[in-house]
Protein backbone atom coordinates (compact mmCIF):
# COMPACT_ATOMS: atom_id res chain seq x y z
CA UNK A 1 0.00 0.00 0.00
CA UNK A 2 2.06 3.07 -1.23
CA UNK A 3 1.82 6.12 1.36
CA UNK A 4 -0.20 8.99 1.41
CA UNK A 5 1.31 11.99 0.83
CA UNK A 6 4.61 13.44 0.32
CA UNK A 7 7.21 11.70 2.94
CA UNK A 8 9.37 14.15 4.69
CA UNK A 9 13.33 13.28 4.09
CA UNK A 10 13.86 11.10 6.88
CA UNK A 11 11.70 8.92 6.29
CA UNK A 12 12.52 8.57 2.29
CA UNK A 13 15.79 8.37 3.82
CA UNK A 14 14.85 5.47 6.01
CA UNK A 15 12.67 3.66 3.37
CA UNK A 16 15.68 3.80 0.87
CA UNK A 17 17.48 1.79 2.87
CA UNK A 18 14.81 -0.94 3.80
CA UNK A 19 12.99 -1.00 0.88
CA UNK A 20 12.92 1.93 -1.74
CA UNK A 21 9.47 0.63 -3.33
CA UNK A 22 8.18 2.27 0.11
CA UNK A 23 9.44 5.66 -1.04
CA UNK A 24 6.36 5.67 -3.57
CA UNK A 25 3.63 7.24 -2.72
CA UNK A 26 0.13 7.74 -3.61
CA UNK A 27 0.53 11.06 -5.58
CA UNK A 28 3.20 9.01 -8.12
CA UNK A 29 0.66 6.65 -9.20
CA UNK A 30 -1.72 9.53 -9.74
CA UNK A 31 -0.14 11.92 -11.39
CA UNK A 32 2.10 12.10 -14.70
CA UNK A 33 4.95 14.17 -13.63
CA UNK A 34 6.28 15.09 -9.83
CA UNK A 35 8.85 17.12 -8.73
CA UNK A 36 10.96 16.29 -5.76
CA UNK A 37 13.57 18.35 -4.19
CA UNK A 38 16.72 15.67 -2.83
CA UNK A 39 19.15 17.45 -0.77
CA UNK A 40 21.22 17.82 -3.31
CA UNK A 41 19.54 17.72 -6.46
CA UNK A 42 16.26 18.03 -8.02
CA UNK A 43 14.50 14.89 -9.05
CA UNK A 44 11.34 14.50 -11.43
CA UNK A 45 9.41 11.30 -11.60
CA UNK A 46 7.73 10.76 -14.75
CA UNK A 47 5.22 8.97 -15.76
CA UNK A 48 3.47 10.67 -18.83
CA UNK A 49 3.91 8.54 -22.10
CA UNK A 50 5.06 11.36 -24.01
CA UNK A 51 7.40 12.55 -21.71
CA UNK A 52 8.96 9.42 -21.42
CA UNK A 53 9.26 9.19 -24.82
CA UNK A 54 10.97 12.31 -24.83
CA UNK A 55 13.64 11.03 -22.27
CA UNK A 56 14.15 7.75 -23.45
CA UNK A 57 13.86 8.19 -27.38
CA UNK A 58 13.49 11.56 -28.74
CA UNK A 59 16.21 13.47 -27.04
CA UNK A 60 18.22 10.82 -25.56
CA UNK A 61 21.39 12.14 -25.96
CA UNK A 62 20.31 14.83 -23.37
CA UNK A 63 19.51 11.88 -20.64
CA UNK A 64 22.48 9.50 -19.99
CA UNK A 65 22.37 7.33 -17.45
CA UNK A 66 23.16 9.01 -14.38
CA UNK A 67 26.39 8.83 -12.04
CA UNK A 68 24.69 6.73 -8.91
CA UNK A 69 23.16 3.72 -11.75
CA UNK A 70 26.92 3.98 -12.97
CA UNK A 71 28.27 3.98 -9.78
CA UNK A 72 26.14 0.88 -8.94
CA UNK A 73 27.08 -0.47 -12.32
CA UNK A 74 31.05 -0.12 -11.83
CA UNK A 75 33.08 -2.61 -10.90
CA UNK A 76 33.56 -5.45 -13.44
CA UNK A 77 30.51 -4.24 -15.78
CA UNK A 78 32.07 -0.73 -16.34
CA UNK A 79 33.51 -1.88 -19.99
CA UNK A 80 30.06 -3.66 -20.73
CA UNK A 81 26.95 -2.84 -23.13
CA UNK A 82 25.10 -1.69 -20.27
CA UNK A 83 26.98 0.99 -18.45
CA UNK A 84 29.30 2.19 -21.47
CA UNK A 85 28.40 5.65 -22.70
CA UNK A 86 29.12 7.50 -26.38
CA UNK A 87 31.08 5.63 -29.09
CA UNK A 88 31.91 2.67 -27.58
CA UNK A 89 28.43 2.11 -26.47
CA UNK A 90 27.45 2.72 -30.14
CA UNK A 91 30.27 0.37 -31.48
CA UNK A 92 29.20 -2.50 -28.97
CA UNK A 93 25.53 -1.97 -29.34
CA UNK A 94 25.97 -2.63 -33.06
CA UNK A 95 28.66 -5.24 -33.11
CA UNK A 96 26.51 -7.32 -30.33
CA UNK A 97 22.88 -6.92 -32.00
CA UNK A 98 23.45 -10.29 -33.89
CA UNK A 99 23.83 -12.35 -30.53
CA UNK A 100 20.59 -11.45 -29.13
CA UNK A 101 18.80 -11.62 -33.07
CA UNK A 102 15.38 -13.40 -33.07
CA UNK A 103 17.10 -16.39 -35.03
CA UNK A 104 19.93 -16.66 -32.51
CA UNK A 105 17.38 -16.90 -29.83
CA UNK A 106 15.56 -19.32 -31.50
CA UNK A 107 18.15 -21.51 -31.63
CA UNK A 108 18.72 -21.49 -27.77
CA UNK A 109 15.45 -23.29 -27.31
CA UNK A 110 17.03 -26.43 -26.85
CA UNK A 111 19.24 -25.10 -24.44
CA UNK A 112 16.37 -23.73 -22.38
CA UNK A 113 14.24 -26.77 -23.16
CA UNK A 114 17.10 -28.91 -21.38
CA UNK A 115 17.80 -26.69 -18.48
CA UNK A 116 14.02 -26.79 -17.89
CA UNK A 117 14.38 -30.83 -18.37
CA UNK A 118 16.93 -30.86 -16.27
CA UNK A 119 14.49 -29.31 -13.43
CA UNK A 120 11.84 -31.44 -14.09
CA UNK A 121 14.18 -34.43 -13.07
CA UNK A 122 15.98 -33.16 -10.22
CA UNK A 123 12.10 -32.17 -9.04
CA UNK A 124 10.61 -35.59 -9.20
CA UNK A 125 13.04 -37.32 -7.10
CA UNK A 126 12.38 -34.89 -4.52
CA UNK A 127 9.10 -36.40 -3.98
CA UNK A 128 6.06 -34.10 -2.60
CA UNK A 129 7.90 -31.47 -0.75
CA UNK A 130 8.02 -27.79 -0.04
CA UNK A 131 11.03 -25.83 -1.73
CA UNK A 132 11.78 -22.29 -2.10
CA UNK A 133 10.76 -21.39 -5.55
CA UNK A 134 12.66 -18.52 -5.75
CA UNK A 135 15.92 -19.97 -5.26
CA UNK A 136 15.42 -22.93 -7.68
CA UNK A 137 14.57 -20.23 -10.29
CA UNK A 138 17.51 -18.32 -9.45
CA UNK A 139 19.89 -21.76 -10.32
CA UNK A 140 17.97 -22.55 -13.73
CA UNK A 141 18.42 -18.59 -15.10
CA UNK A 142 22.28 -19.44 -14.77
CA UNK A 143 21.88 -22.83 -15.74
CA UNK A 144 20.40 -21.64 -19.22
CA UNK A 145 23.24 -18.55 -19.57
CA UNK A 146 25.73 -20.87 -18.79
CA UNK A 147 24.28 -23.19 -21.31
CA UNK A 148 24.04 -20.24 -24.05
CA UNK A 149 27.21 -18.57 -23.46
CA UNK A 150 29.41 -21.57 -22.37
CA UNK A 151 27.61 -24.53 -23.79
CA UNK A 152 30.90 -26.62 -23.21
CA UNK A 153 31.01 -25.88 -19.47
CA UNK A 154 31.82 -23.30 -16.50
CA UNK A 155 34.90 -25.77 -15.51
CA UNK A 156 33.56 -25.10 -12.13
CA UNK A 157 30.88 -25.40 -9.70
CA UNK A 158 28.01 -24.09 -10.80
CA UNK A 159 26.14 -23.77 -7.27
CA UNK A 160 29.44 -22.19 -5.97
CA UNK A 161 29.08 -19.40 -8.84
CA UNK A 162 25.28 -19.18 -8.83
CA UNK A 163 26.14 -18.19 -4.48
CA UNK A 164 28.51 -15.42 -5.28
CA UNK A 165 26.06 -14.36 -8.39
CA UNK A 166 23.88 -13.79 -5.18
CA UNK A 167 26.20 -12.44 -3.24
CA UNK A 168 27.25 -9.61 -5.38
CA UNK A 169 23.95 -8.67 -5.89
CA UNK A 170 23.00 -8.23 -2.20
CA UNK A 171 26.11 -6.29 -1.89
CA UNK A 172 26.02 -4.04 -4.68
CA UNK A 173 22.53 -3.23 -3.49
CA UNK A 174 23.45 -1.81 -0.21
CA UNK A 175 26.46 0.26 -1.46
CA UNK A 176 24.19 1.86 -4.47
CA UNK A 177 21.70 2.48 -1.83
CA UNK A 178 24.06 4.59 0.34
CA UNK A 179 25.00 6.28 -2.99
CA UNK A 180 20.99 7.32 -2.82
CA UNK A 181 21.64 8.33 0.78
CA UNK A 182 24.00 10.97 -0.46
CA UNK A 183 26.91 9.62 1.08
CA UNK A 184 30.18 11.06 -0.16
CA UNK A 185 32.22 8.68 -2.18
CA UNK A 186 35.13 8.90 0.19
CA UNK A 187 33.60 7.10 2.68
CA UNK A 188 33.99 3.61 2.84
CA UNK A 189 31.19 1.49 2.15
CA UNK A 190 30.35 -1.61 4.07
CA UNK A 191 30.58 -4.75 1.58
CA UNK A 192 33.24 -3.07 -0.58
CA UNK A 193 36.33 -5.42 0.37
CA UNK A 194 33.08 -8.36 -0.54
CA UNK A 195 32.54 -7.02 -4.01
CA UNK A 196 36.34 -6.74 -4.96
CA UNK A 197 36.67 -10.15 -3.22
CA UNK A 198 33.82 -11.59 -5.24
CA UNK A 199 34.46 -9.88 -9.15
CA UNK A 200 38.04 -11.19 -8.20
CA UNK A 201 36.32 -14.60 -8.50
CA UNK A 202 34.38 -14.31 -11.42
CA UNK A 203 37.07 -12.67 -13.15
CA UNK A 204 39.43 -15.63 -12.59
CA UNK A 205 37.03 -17.99 -14.07
CA UNK A 206 35.73 -15.70 -17.00
CA UNK A 207 39.35 -15.62 -18.27
CA UNK A 208 40.38 -19.18 -17.80
CA UNK A 209 37.38 -20.06 -19.71
CA UNK A 210 38.15 -17.46 -22.72
CA UNK A 211 41.64 -18.50 -22.79
CA UNK A 212 39.90 -21.98 -23.20
CA UNK A 213 37.75 -20.90 -25.86
CA UNK A 214 40.35 -19.03 -27.90
CA UNK A 215 42.47 -22.56 -28.21
CA UNK A 216 39.57 -24.30 -29.63
CA UNK A 217 38.62 -21.52 -32.03
CA UNK A 218 42.11 -21.48 -33.01
CA UNK A 219 41.55 -25.43 -33.83
CA UNK A 220 37.99 -24.87 -35.48
CA UNK A 221 36.22 -26.84 -33.10
CA UNK A 222 34.51 -24.35 -31.03
CA UNK A 223 30.78 -24.57 -30.18
CA UNK A 224 28.18 -21.99 -32.00
CA UNK A 225 27.29 -20.16 -28.40
CA UNK A 226 27.46 -16.53 -27.60
CA UNK A 227 31.01 -16.96 -26.22
CA UNK A 228 31.66 -17.71 -29.52
CA UNK A 229 29.51 -15.20 -31.44
CA UNK A 230 30.88 -12.77 -28.60
CA UNK A 231 34.39 -13.26 -29.40
CA UNK A 232 33.73 -13.13 -33.31
CA UNK A 233 31.86 -9.42 -32.64
CA UNK A 234 32.67 -6.83 -35.30
CA UNK A 235 30.77 -3.64 -35.64
CA UNK A 236 29.81 -3.45 -39.16
CA UNK A 237 30.12 0.30 -39.38
CA UNK A 238 33.82 0.77 -38.36
CA UNK A 239 35.30 -2.78 -38.56
CA UNK A 240 35.91 -2.36 -34.71
CA UNK A 241 35.72 -5.67 -32.78
CA UNK A 242 35.55 -5.42 -28.52
CA UNK A 243 39.20 -5.70 -26.70
CA UNK A 244 39.70 -7.94 -23.70
CA UNK A 245 38.50 -5.95 -21.47
CA UNK A 246 35.03 -5.61 -22.96
CA UNK A 247 34.93 -8.94 -23.61
CA UNK A 248 35.05 -9.84 -20.04
CA UNK A 249 33.16 -7.16 -19.24
CA UNK A 250 30.17 -8.34 -21.63
CA UNK A 251 30.04 -11.66 -20.41
CA UNK A 252 30.05 -10.77 -16.77
CA UNK A 253 27.07 -8.15 -17.88
CA UNK A 254 25.22 -11.09 -19.66
CA UNK A 255 25.27 -12.89 -16.54
CA UNK A 256 24.39 -10.48 -13.84
CA UNK A 257 21.37 -8.50 -16.48
CA UNK A 258 19.98 -11.51 -17.37
CA UNK A 259 20.28 -13.83 -14.44
CA UNK A 260 18.30 -11.98 -11.40
CA UNK A 261 15.99 -10.26 -13.81
CA UNK A 262 15.00 -13.43 -15.47
CA UNK A 263 14.85 -15.35 -12.04
CA UNK A 264 12.49 -12.72 -10.90
CA UNK A 265 10.00 -12.98 -13.38
CA UNK A 266 9.65 -16.40 -13.16
CA UNK A 267 9.21 -16.51 -9.47
CA UNK A 268 6.40 -13.82 -9.83
CA UNK A 269 4.72 -16.05 -12.31
CA UNK A 270 4.51 -18.94 -9.97
CA UNK A 271 3.56 -16.32 -7.06
CA UNK A 272 0.29 -14.89 -9.38
CA UNK A 273 -0.54 -18.09 -10.71
CA UNK A 274 -1.08 -19.95 -7.59
CA UNK A 275 -3.47 -17.28 -7.00
CA UNK A 276 -4.98 -17.82 -10.21
CA UNK A 277 -6.74 -21.05 -10.67
CA UNK A 278 -8.27 -20.25 -14.16
CA UNK A 279 -4.57 -19.14 -15.56
CA UNK A 280 -2.70 -22.02 -13.80
CA UNK A 281 -5.52 -24.34 -15.96
CA UNK A 282 -5.09 -22.17 -19.21
CA UNK A 283 -1.33 -22.23 -19.06
CA UNK A 284 -1.51 -26.27 -18.53
CA UNK A 285 -3.82 -26.60 -21.33
CA UNK A 286 -1.74 -25.03 -23.81
CA UNK A 287 1.31 -26.80 -22.12
CA UNK A 288 -0.07 -30.24 -22.93
CA UNK A 289 -0.82 -29.11 -26.17
CA UNK A 290 2.16 -27.03 -27.78
CA UNK A 291 5.35 -28.97 -26.15
CA UNK A 292 5.67 -31.94 -27.94
CA UNK A 293 7.25 -30.11 -31.09
CA UNK A 294 10.48 -27.69 -30.24
CA UNK A 295 9.89 -25.60 -33.48
CA UNK A 296 8.60 -22.07 -32.73
CA UNK A 297 7.71 -23.56 -29.69
CA UNK A 298 7.86 -19.97 -27.92
CA UNK A 299 5.56 -18.31 -30.48
CA UNK A 300 2.74 -21.03 -29.40
CA UNK A 301 3.18 -20.65 -25.98
CA UNK A 302 1.46 -17.23 -26.04
CA UNK A 303 -0.79 -17.92 -22.59
CA UNK A 304 2.15 -18.56 -20.88
CA UNK A 305 3.68 -15.47 -22.66
CA UNK A 306 0.77 -13.52 -21.23
CA UNK A 307 1.20 -14.95 -17.86
CA UNK A 308 5.15 -13.70 -17.81
CA UNK A 309 4.34 -10.12 -19.38
CA UNK A 310 1.33 -9.84 -16.99
CA UNK A 311 3.83 -10.86 -13.98
CA UNK A 312 6.45 -8.47 -15.66
CA UNK A 313 4.06 -5.71 -15.80
CA UNK A 314 2.83 -5.97 -12.07
CA UNK A 315 6.34 -6.85 -10.89
CA UNK A 316 8.99 -5.44 -13.02
CA UNK A 317 12.47 -6.59 -12.07
CA UNK A 318 13.97 -2.94 -12.81
CA UNK A 319 11.92 -1.23 -10.89
CA UNK A 320 12.80 1.89 -12.03
CA UNK A 321 15.12 3.28 -14.71
CA UNK A 322 16.87 6.92 -14.04
CA UNK A 323 18.93 9.74 -16.22
CA UNK A 324 20.54 12.58 -15.53
CA UNK A 325 19.41 15.77 -17.58
CA UNK A 326 22.45 17.57 -19.47
CA UNK A 327 21.05 20.56 -20.45
CA UNK A 328 17.78 22.19 -19.47
CA UNK A 329 14.55 20.63 -20.88
CA UNK A 330 10.81 21.24 -21.28
CA UNK A 331 8.73 17.67 -20.52
CA UNK A 332 5.26 18.72 -21.60
CA UNK A 333 5.17 21.99 -19.32
CA UNK A 334 7.62 20.96 -16.69
CA UNK A 335 10.81 22.59 -16.96
CA UNK A 336 14.01 20.32 -16.07
CA UNK A 337 17.23 21.96 -14.96
CA UNK A 338 20.59 21.15 -15.55
CA UNK A 339 22.03 17.82 -13.76
CA UNK A 340 18.07 16.61 -12.73
CA UNK A 341 17.51 13.01 -11.88
CA UNK A 342 14.80 11.93 -13.98
CA UNK A 343 13.21 8.66 -12.38
CA UNK A 344 11.14 6.50 -14.69
CA UNK A 345 9.43 3.73 -12.91
CA UNK A 346 8.08 0.87 -14.68
CA UNK A 347 6.78 -0.31 -10.99
CA UNK A 348 4.65 2.56 -10.84
CA UNK A 349 3.50 3.32 -14.79
CA UNK A 350 2.84 -0.33 -14.90
CA UNK A 351 -0.12 0.51 -11.91
CA UNK A 352 -0.71 3.99 -12.79
CA UNK A 353 -4.25 4.89 -12.60
CA UNK A 354 -4.45 7.20 -15.63
CA UNK A 355 -3.06 3.99 -17.66
CA UNK A 356 -4.41 1.28 -16.82
CA UNK A 357 -7.77 -0.56 -15.71
CA UNK A 358 -7.88 -2.10 -12.91
CA UNK A 359 -4.23 -1.66 -12.49
CA UNK A 360 -3.72 -4.00 -9.48
CA UNK A 361 -5.50 -6.93 -11.11
CA UNK A 362 -3.71 -10.14 -11.57
CA UNK A 363 -5.17 -10.20 -15.84
CA UNK A 364 -3.12 -12.06 -18.50
CA UNK A 365 -5.87 -11.64 -21.25
CA UNK A 366 -4.33 -7.63 -21.71
CA UNK A 367 -1.15 -10.00 -23.00
CA UNK A 368 -3.05 -12.28 -24.45
CA UNK A 369 -2.44 -11.15 -29.12
CA UNK A 370 -5.32 -9.47 -29.64
CA UNK A 371 -5.29 -7.30 -26.96
CA UNK A 372 -1.82 -6.97 -26.58
CA UNK A 373 -1.41 -4.70 -30.28
CA UNK A 374 -4.08 -2.33 -28.19
CA UNK A 375 -1.63 -1.03 -25.22
CA UNK A 376 -0.01 2.10 -26.37
CA UNK A 377 3.60 3.00 -25.98
CA UNK A 378 5.18 4.20 -23.83
CA UNK A 379 3.09 2.61 -21.44
CA UNK A 380 4.71 -0.77 -20.64
CA UNK A 381 8.71 -0.99 -20.00
CA UNK A 382 9.82 -3.83 -18.68
CA UNK A 383 12.89 -4.24 -20.43
CA UNK A 384 13.19 -0.24 -20.60
CA UNK A 385 12.36 1.59 -24.42
CA UNK A 386 14.41 3.80 -27.24
CA UNK A 387 18.55 3.09 -27.77
CA UNK A 388 19.53 1.83 -24.40
CA UNK A 389 16.57 -0.89 -24.64
CA UNK A 390 17.55 -4.19 -23.08
CA UNK A 391 19.28 -6.15 -26.01
CA UNK A 392 17.92 -9.64 -23.93
CA UNK A 393 14.43 -9.26 -23.88
CA UNK A 394 14.05 -11.51 -26.66
CA UNK A 395 15.78 -14.20 -24.82
CA UNK A 396 14.15 -13.18 -21.23
CA UNK A 397 10.94 -14.19 -22.92
CA UNK A 398 11.35 -16.88 -24.76
CA UNK A 399 13.17 -18.32 -22.07
CA UNK A 400 10.20 -17.68 -19.06
CA UNK A 401 8.20 -18.68 -20.88
CA UNK A 402 8.99 -22.31 -21.95
CA UNK A 403 10.18 -22.73 -18.17
CA UNK A 404 7.00 -21.51 -16.79
CA UNK A 405 5.37 -23.82 -19.14
CA UNK A 406 7.30 -27.04 -18.55
CA UNK A 407 6.78 -26.61 -15.07
CA UNK A 408 3.21 -26.18 -14.76
CA UNK A 409 2.72 -28.75 -17.41
CA UNK A 410 5.39 -31.05 -14.79
CA UNK A 411 3.93 -30.35 -11.02
CA UNK A 412 1.29 -28.95 -8.71
CA UNK A 413 2.58 -25.99 -7.09
CA UNK A 414 0.95 -24.40 -4.43
CA UNK A 415 1.76 -21.49 -2.08
CA UNK A 416 2.73 -22.83 1.48
CA UNK A 417 0.23 -22.01 3.87
CA UNK A 418 2.93 -20.07 6.16
CA UNK A 419 4.43 -18.24 2.98
CA UNK A 420 4.67 -14.87 3.51
CA UNK A 421 5.22 -12.62 0.15
CA UNK A 422 6.04 -9.10 -1.12
CA UNK A 423 8.12 -7.29 -2.93
CA UNK A 424 11.43 -5.60 -2.36
CA UNK A 425 13.80 -3.38 -4.04
CA UNK A 426 17.15 -4.35 -4.42
CA UNK A 427 18.81 -3.80 -7.75
CA UNK A 428 16.03 -6.55 -8.92
CA UNK A 429 13.01 -6.26 -7.43
CA UNK A 430 12.23 -9.66 -5.80
CA UNK A 431 10.10 -11.68 -3.20
CA UNK A 432 11.53 -10.50 0.59
CA UNK A 433 11.55 -14.31 1.80
CA UNK A 434 11.79 -16.21 -1.29
CA UNK A 435 8.86 -18.06 -2.40
CA UNK A 436 8.33 -21.57 -0.57
CA UNK A 437 5.56 -23.42 -2.71
CA UNK A 438 4.37 -27.31 -2.12
CA UNK A 439 5.51 -28.88 -5.06
CA UNK A 440 4.33 -33.06 -6.10
CA UNK A 441 4.66 -34.33 -9.60
CA UNK A 442 1.96 -34.31 -11.60
CA UNK A 443 0.38 -38.08 -12.69
CA UNK A 444 0.11 -37.18 -16.81
CA UNK A 445 -1.99 -38.79 -19.25
C1 LIG B 1 19.19 -3.31 -20.46
C2 LIG B 1 15.44 -5.30 -18.12
C3 LIG B 1 17.03 -9.74 -19.29
C4 LIG B 1 21.05 -7.78 -21.07
C5 LIG B 1 18.00 -3.48 -19.78
C6 LIG B 1 17.12 -2.40 -19.39
C7 LIG B 1 16.09 -2.97 -18.72
C8 LIG B 1 16.29 -4.39 -18.70
C9 LIG B 1 14.91 -2.24 -18.10
C10 LIG B 1 17.30 -0.92 -19.72
C11 LIG B 1 17.93 -0.15 -18.57
C12 LIG B 1 17.92 1.35 -18.80
O1 LIG B 1 17.46 1.83 -19.84
O2 LIG B 1 18.37 2.06 -17.89
C13 LIG B 1 15.56 -6.68 -18.23
C14 LIG B 1 14.60 -7.62 -17.71
C15 LIG B 1 15.04 -8.87 -18.04
C16 LIG B 1 16.28 -8.71 -18.76
C17 LIG B 1 13.33 -7.24 -16.97
C18 LIG B 1 14.43 -10.21 -17.75
C19 LIG B 1 13.13 -10.42 -17.60
C20 LIG B 1 18.23 -9.60 -19.94
C21 LIG B 1 19.00 -10.67 -20.50
C22 LIG B 1 20.15 -10.12 -20.98
C23 LIG B 1 20.07 -8.69 -20.74
C24 LIG B 1 18.59 -12.14 -20.52
C25 LIG B 1 21.33 -10.77 -21.66
C26 LIG B 1 21.63 -12.03 -21.58
C27 LIG B 1 20.88 -6.41 -21.04
C28 LIG B 1 21.89 -5.47 -21.53
C29 LIG B 1 21.35 -4.18 -21.38
C30 LIG B 1 20.03 -4.36 -20.78
C31 LIG B 1 23.26 -5.83 -22.07
C32 LIG B 1 22.00 -2.85 -21.77
C33 LIG B 1 21.60 -2.48 -23.17
C34 LIG B 1 22.21 -1.16 -23.62
O3 LIG B 1 22.39 -0.25 -22.81
O4 LIG B 1 22.48 -1.04 -24.84
N1 LIG B 1 17.47 -4.68 -19.36
N2 LIG B 1 16.57 -7.36 -18.84
N3 LIG B 1 18.89 -8.42 -20.11
N4 LIG B 1 19.79 -5.71 -20.61
FE1 LIG B 1 18.13 -6.53 -19.84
Amino acid sequence: VPPQGRLGLVDILIRLKRNPLECWSEDFFRDPICKLRLPFLDAFLVHEPQAIKRVLMDNAKNYPKDAIQRRILSSGLADGLLSVEGERWEIQRRALAPLFARRTVNSFTRAMLTAADELVVKWSKLGATTIDVAAEMTLITLRVLTLTIFSDGIGGDLGEFSSAMTAYFDVVGRIGALDLLGVPTFVPRPGHGRLRRTMAYFEGIIDRIVQMRHERLAREEAPDDLLTLLLKALDPSTGQRLDSTEIRSNILTFLSAGHETTANTLTWSFFLLSQSPEWRARVREEAERELSSPDGLADRLVVARAVVEEALRLYPPIAALSRSALERDLLGDVKVGRRSLIVIAPYVLHRHRAIWDRPNVFDPSRFLPEARSTIPRFTYLPFGIGPRTCIGSSFALQEATIILAVLIRNFDMRLSADADVWPVQRITLRTAKGLPMRISRRERP
